[in-house]
């Protein structure tokens, strides 16, 4: 049995909580709880009849749980996963790893200075269709790429960033590109490979944040392939889609539903003997937006811990797609093409005032 405890207890820690504590993942259990505000703590530890603390030290202390699970405020991750590294436990953040390149290099050099491993949570690369797509184009059967799109069309009404003053704000959060679709930028540089150029414009459309609520992206991959991102929050009246499509010179895929969860397209010109299963088995759409990832996730991660192997998204691995979303937001700022790699200068992300 793997030990779990949560720095954390918002929003995202009911979900971690429930699989954790509820026997739903083989080999874990939920040690403990931890939130500044204590009511939140509370609420979890009684719930699931677990020690709850306002402290992560004295969480970590007491307890000596063997995974911690950072799942703070976006822009507090690097203070939390560099102060419970001391303690030599796994550490998983929840995404984005940081709002800063400065704060992700810091992390990981936390980490491996201590020899401890570090999971950033990207569950929709363990969607089914996403697995399915991944291991097509490991086989190779887009051939060249040609064009990758992905579009986040959510609905984050008023309320929804009024319930805690972080939301919006460029030191804590920043707007829908770090924030909600942080997923699908990571899918699609995830699959296209890396990127070469960045060209962006973004609008805070309909609500009242200091960060943008929708952005549209031009992005060149160093294959030569194009890519367009389309993210927003103010899509009305509801969440419509999360999806990510992917043209080759021999296949075509899409993937959609509200969490990159449903298989709509799935056409090769060299047609495979279990291409005619793949549109019923692998288009799941889900209830929410948050997707059935958490779980394969945790499997994912329990594999990887009990036999030693390596994590999909480690530290570097998350540092990339924050790389790509800082020159983005460099883009924004500059009006101008960003190449890759490069370091902010005018980007506002993660920048306390
Ligand atoms: N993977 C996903 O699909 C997904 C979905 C939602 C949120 N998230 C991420 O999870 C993180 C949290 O989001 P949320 O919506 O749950 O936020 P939230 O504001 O609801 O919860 C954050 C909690 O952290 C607590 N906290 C802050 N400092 C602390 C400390 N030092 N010790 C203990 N607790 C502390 C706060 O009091 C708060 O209760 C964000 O980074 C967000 O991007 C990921």
């Amino acid at each position: 049995m793997l030990r779990f405890a949560l720095v954390g207890c918002g929003r995202i820690a009911k979900r971690h909580a429930e699989l954790l504590a509820q026997g739903q993942i083989a080999h874990a259990e939920l040690a403990a709880v931890c939130d500044v505000v204590p009511a939140k703590a509370e609420r979890i530890g009684t719930r699931f009849s677990i020690p709850h603390f306002e402290d992560m030290h004295r969480m970590m202390s007491a307890i000596r749980p063997d995974v911690a699970v950072v799942l703070t405020e976006s822009g507090r991750h690097a203070e939390h996963v560099i102060g419970l590294a001391k303690y030599r436990c796994n550490i998983i953040v929840e995404k984005p790893m940081a709002l800063t390149l400065d704060d992700a290099d810091a992390m990981i050099r936390a980490c491996d200075g201590v020899g401890v491993r570090l999971f950033v949570v990207k569950q929709n690369r363990f969607n089914v269709p996403v697995v399915k797509l991944r291991e097509a184009l490991e086989q190779g059967r887009f051939g060249r790429l040609v064009l990758g799109t992905v579009r986040v069309r959510w609905c984050r009404t008023q309320a929804y960033y009024d319930q805690d003053p972080w939301r919006g704000t460029w030191a804590l959060d920043g707007g829908v590109l770090s924030n909600q679709a942080s997923h699908h930028v990571d899918l699609l540089e995830w699959m296209m490979g890396d990127v070469d150029s960045v060209f962006a414009k973004s609008a805070t459309a309909l609500a009242r944040i200091e960060a943008e609520d929708t952005a549209v992206v031009v992005l060149r991959f160093c294959s030569g392939a194009l890519g367009i991102i389309e993210a927003t929050t103010a899509a009305r009246p509801t969440d419509l889609e999360g999806s990510i499509s992917l043209l080759g010179e021999f296949g075509s895929v899409e993937i959609g539903g509200f969490a990159v969860n449903e298989m709509k397209m799935w056409k090769f010109a060299q047609p495979d003997a279990n291409d005619e299963n793949v549109m019923a088995r692998y288009s799941v759409n889900p209830p929410n937006v948050y997707g059935f990832g958490h779980q394969a996730y945790y499997e994912h991660v329990i594999d990887c811990i009990r036999n030693n192997k390596q994590q999909l998204v480690d530290g570097l691995e998350g540092r990339k797609s924050l790389e790509l979303i800082s020159a983005i937001y460099e883009s924004i700022e500059t009006g101008r093409e960003v190449q890759l790699r490069f370091r902010p200068s005018r980007c506002r992300l993660g920048v306390r005032r």
